[in-house]
């Protein structure tokens, strides 16, 4: 009984308890777990029944929150009111602004509408086009974590599909008289597409539009493309009223692609040109095509197409070369073409026609000819060589070749080719004949076989880009009315110059003071050219050098000291370029060999004069011994001393000559007999020693006989009387004595008036001598 009532009591008291704290002491946030729609607004209840005061503050992930935002109610409830919410979770919490005592938290998450919904009617690949079977819609839906079941609704809220992803698709090729069997009656539909988690369920905006316009047809199929000489042709299935096509180059995938649009005319002949294209190359095409209000299809698949070469799309040129008329009567003649690209795979076709006297014979000869070049041969009248297609026959250029000797065609005269400053860069001009010239072609080559050439309308041209160091023959043609006059070529010509890659260097001869270095060059390159050769020589660390110009082969080095190592190299510059030869050493001599030379020949000289004299004497003197008394036959001289003093001076005077001279020679073989008194170098002692041998008997005589001549008129008389004189074996051995030096016959004029004292001491003197 009485546990009973305790219990009852207990009850009581706990129940009492209850109510009385119930309303002061509990503090809460609600709602709890809050879903709400982004950019939706959200109200938040804070009971602040245990708190002293009903003052509180909120935070939103910590962070305080506005106080406007708050609104007490009443004692116990504030209500938060947040508008726009667009966080996709944070927590909210209420603190008492007492004690900052934490009373309650929510934490709210938002979700979105499904947005951005695209949908699309479209067809099975490899189903023929018609009433679509497939709908397929696809939006945009952010969710964090949680699955999401999606619908896709009409109007009517009929269910066209499901789906867990964000899209979604309604397939009716198995069902009968299915939704999208009627979509097509309706100009508008609208659909929304719903989505569904277990905490929220939204409906996107509905989705409005027009079946037709969102149709999208399947590819074409079947595309042909047929390249023809100036164009690609399209062909596909099925015609549709909108089609697009598009092509690119297949070495260009980067490059946006070039698309045409087919017009109605075109989708009435079910064939696109496409018109642009260059020559030669690889193409890839694909279209598209759409219903008339429908979607684009997806583009075909991309075929590849080759294109042929389009005469109306290249840049060609054609040129011949002609050779000189064979005795075959034939001439050869080289056709070469270039812009024709290198990857074209068309076969070429010359085609010549003769021309006899300005008309046409109506003969024509095909050529089949390689990729850039063509042979054919044709006679002595002129010629048009015409360059086609070989199986389209399509004509791409003609080239004139003149008749043999036409005088009635422009001629260009005297083709001028300088250097220019710029390495391989040849500058050509020329001169022209009256005749009308429209341009003129300038073909070059270095080797023959390929050959450049360009068109100017000027009278000069420059080459550039040539090899380096090349010779070049340049070729000059004027053209008038596209046919061409007569060529003019220039002489090959260099299209640089360098030096030569080898110097070879010798030392010839080497004396004590001098040596001559003596060099060689080799090249394999015909274009050389040195402006200049410097040698440069060096002993005991002294270098020198010496520049000579680049016409020299060699040169004397001269001061060089005797006895001494020297090496010496040799440096060829050019335009450009500067080569230098290896080393090469060599040694003067202690004496100069030349000067042994001259010493022994003088030497030897001197011994044959001495011999000669000696033996001269030596007959004089045996001619004296014999005749010891002077010829009676003198006395007649008396007879002249009667008539006249200065007559005897006179008949004197030529013996007097004679014996300077004698006087004279003596001095001259002191000078030549002084061997140790080298003032003049070996070579010069050798010639002058040489012409004095050579000169010596006329130059003697020639003096002696003007002398004689000059001094006494009567001479002839003198020479008369005197031929039998014993004294002529002096003149016969004057002739082995030296002539007098110039210095020496000034001396013996001044000496002129002591002459006649010498007469008669001269005779005793040479008879004294022997
Ligand atoms: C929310 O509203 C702002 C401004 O009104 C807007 O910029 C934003 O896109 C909206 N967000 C969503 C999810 O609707
Ligand atoms: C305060 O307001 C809330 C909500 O409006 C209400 O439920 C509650 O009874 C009110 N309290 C008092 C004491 O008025
Ligand atoms: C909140 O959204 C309303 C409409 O929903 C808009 O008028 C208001 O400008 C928005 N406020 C902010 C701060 O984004
Ligand atoms: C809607 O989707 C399409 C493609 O699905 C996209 O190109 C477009 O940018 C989207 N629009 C927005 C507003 O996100
Ligand atoms: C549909 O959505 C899934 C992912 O949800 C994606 O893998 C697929 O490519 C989408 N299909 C289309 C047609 O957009
Ligand atoms: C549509 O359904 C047919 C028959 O079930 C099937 O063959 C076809 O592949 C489906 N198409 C798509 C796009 O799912
Ligand atoms: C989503 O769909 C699947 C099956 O289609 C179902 O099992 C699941 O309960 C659904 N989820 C929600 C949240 O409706
Ligand atoms: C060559 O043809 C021209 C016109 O083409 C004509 O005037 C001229 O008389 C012709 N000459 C000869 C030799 O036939
Ligand atoms: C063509 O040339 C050949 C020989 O070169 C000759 O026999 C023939 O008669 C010519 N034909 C014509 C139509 O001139
Ligand atoms: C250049 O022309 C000369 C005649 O002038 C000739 O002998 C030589 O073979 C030609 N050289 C080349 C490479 O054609
Ligand atoms: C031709 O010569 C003239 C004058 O000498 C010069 O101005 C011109 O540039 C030259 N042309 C070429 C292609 O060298
Ligand atoms: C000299 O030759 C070198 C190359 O060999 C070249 O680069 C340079 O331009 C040349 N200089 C002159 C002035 O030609």
């Amino acid at each position: 009984m009485s546990l009973f009532s305790i219990f009852v009591v207990a009850a009581l008291f706990l129940s009492l308890c209850d109510s009385f704290k119930g309303p002061h002491v509990i503090c809460d946030v609600y709602p709890k777990d809050l879903y709400v729609e982004q950019n939706s607004s959200v109200e938040i209840v804070c009971q602040t029944s245990c708190s002293n005061n009903g003052k509180v503050f909120w935070t939103l992930n910590g962070i305080h929150i506005s106080e406007s935002l708050s609104k007490t109610i009443n004692a116990t409830h504030t209500v938060l009111s947040l508008r726009n919410f667009t966080q996709s979770s944070a927590a909210v919490q209420c603190h008492s602004s007492y004690g900052d005592q934490l009373l309650g938290g929510v934490t709210i998450r938002t979700y979105s509408k499904p947005k951005n919904i695209t949908c699309v009617l479209h067809y099975d690949v490899n189903k023929p086009n018609g009433v679509p079977k497939l709908f397929t819609c696809s939006w945009e839906h952010h969710m964090d974590s949680s699955q999401t079941n999606y619908t896709i609704l009409n109007n009517s809220s009929v269910e066209i599909c499901k789906s867990q992803g964000v899209n979604c698709t309604h397939n009716s090729t198995r069902l009968a008289d299915d939704i999208l069997d009627y979509m097509y009656f309706f100009n508008s539909y609208t659909i929304k597409v719903r989505a569904k988690t277990q905490y929220w369920e939204t409906d996107s905006d509905p989705y409005v539009f027009d079946p037709h316009s969102i149709t999208k047809i399947n590819p074409p199929k079947n595309l042909k493309i047929t390249p023809s000489s100036e164009h690609l042709s399209v062909k596909w299935d099925p015609d549709e009223p909108r089609c697009q096509v598009k092509y690119y180059k297949t070495s260009e995938p980067d490059k946006a692609p070039e698309v045409l649009w087919t017009n109605p005319s075109d989708f009435s002949i079910s064939v696109f040109t496409i018109e642009e294209v260059e020559s030669c190359i690889n193409y890839n095409v694909s279209v598209r095509c759409a219903s008339e209000r429908g979607l684009w299809s997806e583009w075909s698949p991309e075929k590849t197409a080759f294109t042929k070469l389009s005469r109306s799309r290249i840049r060609m040129g054609l040129w011949r070369k002609v050779a000189e008329l064979g005795k075959n009567g034939k001439r050869k003649v080289h056709l070469m073409w270039k812009g024709i690209p290198s990857t074209c795979r068309e076969a070429f076709l010359v085609k010549q026609v003769a021309y006899n006297d300005n008309t046409t014979t109506g003969n024509y000869t095909y050529t089949s000819c390689g990729s850039s070049s063509c042979d054919v041969d044709v006679d002595h009248r002129s010629h048009r060589l015409y360059l086609t297609v070989s199986d389209s026959g399509a004509l791409l250029d003609s080239v004139y070749v003149p008749a043999v000797g036409d005088a009635s065609l422009p001629e260009v005269w005297s083709i001028k080719t300088t250097k220019s400053r710029m390495r391989g860069v040849i500058q050509v001009s020329w001169n022209v004949s009256e005749k009308p010239v429209s341009s003129y072609i300038i073909d070059w080559t270095h080797d023959g076989c390929r050959y450049f050439w360009k068109e100017t309308t000027f009278t000069n041209a420059t080459l550039f880009g040539l090899l380096h160091r090349t010779p070049y023959n340049i070729t000059v043609t004027p053209l008038f009315n596209n046919i061409s006059g007569h060529s003019i070529h220039a002489n090959p010509f260099c299209s640089s110059m360098g030096v030569p890659e080898d110097i070879d260097v010798k030392v010839e001869e080497v004396d004590d003071k001098s040596a001559f270095v003596k060099w060689d060059i080799k090249s394999q390159n015909p274009c050389n050219d040195v402006d200049t050769y410097t040698i440069f020589y060096e002993a005991q660390g002294l270098q020198h050098n010496v520049s000579v110009s680049g016409s020299e082969d060699g040169v004397w080095l001269k001061d060089l000291k005797p006895n001494t190592h020297y090496n010496v190299r040799v440096q060829a510059t050019g335009d450009n370029e500067t080569n230098m030869s290896s080393k090469v050493h060599f040694i003067t001599n202690k004496y100069d060999p030349r000067l042994i030379k001259a010493l022994s020949i003088c030497g030897g000289i001197l011994v044959v004069l001495v011999l000669s004299i000696g033996l001269t004497c030596a007959v004089q003197w045996k001619k004296f011994n014999d005749k010891p008394v002077p010829n009676p036959r003198l006395s007649s001289v008396a007879k002249w001393l009667t008539q006249s003093h200065a007559k005897v001076e006179g008949f004197f005077q030529p013996t007097t000559d004679q014996i300077e001279n004698q006087v004279v020679t003596g001095k001259t073989q002191r000078n030549r007999g002084a061997p140790l008194t080298p003032v003049r170098n070996g070579n010069d002692c050798d010639t002058s020693f040489s012409s004095l041998q050579e000169n010596e008997p006329e130059e003697r005589f020639s003096e002696t006989s003007e002398t004689q001549l000059l001094s006494s008129p009567e001479g002839s008389m003198v020479f008369s009387s005197s031929q039998s004189s014993p004294y002529r074996s002096q003149d016969t051995a004057e002739p082995l004595l030296e002539k007098p030096s110039k210095s020496d016959l000034g001396k013996k004029q001044e000496k002129t008036p002591m002459k006649s004292l010498y007469i008669s001491l001269n005779m005793f003197e040479q008879s004294d001598v022997r």
